[in-house]
């Protein structure tokens, strides 16, 4: 069945699937409308596409705060957990969990609207993304503290302060070492 087929028929088994709350302490950092050229075989969006789309929506806060350059470090746990379609508007919200010496973890989560049923999202994605900042030789620099930069900045954002979600991304290196 060609994509936009399987878009409008996923669209309509899709139309009575309860909705997911929007996170009230995540910010709306991107918003997007996928389209059939991103689509794979199956009419799914690929998720390497929905991986670069993460990836620039959650720079958008550490790039605020860090005041110059950033590079990404990790990609940790990418959860797909429902297929996005084409004609989705998807909505990336981003809160940033985290912010080191020169590291920044924020949490991502993506919602797909679909055109027919506006207003209504369903979460298809989230994963925590790290930055670091870096100087022009591409080095680790200090992050700005929050305080610092948010006299520099009037709206900076707000860093989680839950223990639990504080905690900096476990790094994958470190993980299989262990299993090693
Ligand atoms: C990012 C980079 C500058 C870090 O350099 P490095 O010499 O490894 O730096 P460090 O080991 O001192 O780590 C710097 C910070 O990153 C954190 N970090 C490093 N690896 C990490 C991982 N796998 N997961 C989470 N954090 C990690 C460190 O904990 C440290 O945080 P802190 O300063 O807040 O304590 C370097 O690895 C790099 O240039 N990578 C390529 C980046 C890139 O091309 N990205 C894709 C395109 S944007």
């Amino acid at each position: 069945m060609p994509a936009h087929l399987h878009a409008i028929a996923n669209q309509s088994a899709r139309a009575n699937m309860p909705g997911d709350e929007l996170p009230h302490d995540h910010e709306l950092v991107l918003r997007v409308m996928a389209t059939p050229a991103d689509a794979n075989i199956n009419g799914h969006i690929f998720g390497g596409w929905l991986m670069a789309q993460a990836d620039m929506a959650a720079a958008v806060l550490p790039a605020r705060m860090a005041q110059g350059r950033i590079t990404t470090v990790a990609f940790n746990n990418f959860l797909f957990k429902q297929p996005a379609h084409p004609g989705d508007v998807l909505s990336f919200y981003a809160r940033m969990l985290h912010v080191g010496n020169s590291s920044m973890t924020v949490h991502i989560a993506i919602y797909a609207e679909y055109l027919t049923r506006q207003g209504h999202f369903l979460k298809v994605a989230e994963t925590t993304v790290t930055y670091v900042a870096i100087d022009e030789q591409g080095r680790p620099r200090s992050v700005p503290r929050p305080q610092q930069a948010a006299q520099l900045q009037p709206y900076m954002p707000p860093v989680a302060e839950n223990e639990s979600e504080k905690r900096p991304a476990k790094r994958f290196d470190t993980e299989m070492s262990a299993l090693a």
